[in-house]
């Protein structure tokens, strides 16, 4: 079966500019501050960061005075993460670039990295090799995935139920299957990955449904879609999967919620 991986990138690009995505990755800092300790990023290195949202893996490189360049298909992300770096007085480069074709020379960068990012792109093989091409020869590549059995993944399913993934692409939870990561990025580096786990605290499930309902693209974007029995259908699925992975004594929702930390060594 041929895929139009460009039509399905327009549309996925359209799906991520909806509601404001930042304001769910500012909660999800920790997949950064990981990432980038994991990564081992020093002062003066070129760092790329890649689908990089408003900068949730750029600004703990950019703390570390790292020379960091941002990328995201989405302009009004990248404004929002200028403006967080301004915030925090540091240095920040951010440029529009799709991350299955990077606009960058061969072996420019010392890092290149993404998370939760990246691995939504379709075409996975065209996104392993435009990050280890830009990548050079003993640099180091680092992506933080979603599992798929992690909350996320079930998030995903539910919303799946009602609007069906493209035909033809592999689940970007893929990604974070060491099987398939050594498929993709093994042909370029030597890979290492580790099993952790991001916090989700809300107020309660309810509340990180309606957080997720107005801010989250890909969420805002199902809804839409839906007619008033498909948008309470889809709102009772959620809450069951936000309810089954992050019930707590207290009555909020605290999940900690599964991802594959991935560094891949660049030969
Ligand atoms: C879940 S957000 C993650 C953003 C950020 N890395 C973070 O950790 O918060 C997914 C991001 O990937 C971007 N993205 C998805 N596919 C992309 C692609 N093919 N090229 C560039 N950006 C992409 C979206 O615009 C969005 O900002």
């Amino acid at each position: 079966m041929s895929v139009d991986y460009a039509v399905i990138t327009g549309r996925q690009q359209r799906v991520w500019s909806l509601g404001d995505y930042g304001k769910v990755g500012s909660l999800l800092s920790w997949l950064g501050e990981s990432l980038v300790r994991r990564l081992d990023v020093h002062a003066g290195e070129a760092v790329l960061d890649v689908a990089a949202g408003n900068s949730n893996a750029s600004l703990p490189a950019a703390r570390r005075f790292a020379d960091v360049l941002a990328t995201d298909y989405v302009p009004a992300l990248l404004d929002e993460a200028r403006a967080r770096a301004d915030a925090d007085g540091v240095r920040l480069r951010t440029q529009v670039a799709d991350a299955q074709a990077l606009p960058f020379d061969d072996g420019t960068f010392d890092v290149v990295m993404s998370t939760i990012g990246a691995m939504f792109a379709p075409d996975q093989e065209a996104l392993a090799r435009e990050m280890s091409r830009v990548c050079r020869s003993g640099g180091r590549i680092g992506m933080a995935n979603w599992t798929p059995d992690s909350m996320v993944g079930d998030m995903f399913r539910a919303v799946g139920a009602h609007v069906p993934p493209p035909q033809g692409v592999l689940p970007a939870s893929m990604w974070a299957t060491g099987e398939r990561v050594h498929e993709l990025f093994g042909p370029y580096c030597k890979i290492s990955t580790s099993r952790e786990t991001c916090p989700f605290r809300f107020p309660s499930p309810q509340a990180c449904l309606d957080y997720f309902r107005t801010w989250y693209g890909p969420t805002v974007a199902a809804f839409r879609g839906l007619d008033d029995d498909g948008q309470a259908s889809l709102a009772d699925g959620l809450l069951e999967v936000f309810t089954r992975h992050g019930s707590s004594a207290d009555g909020t929702m605290a999940a900690d919620v599964s991802y594959l930390e991935v560094i891949a060594y660049r030969s």
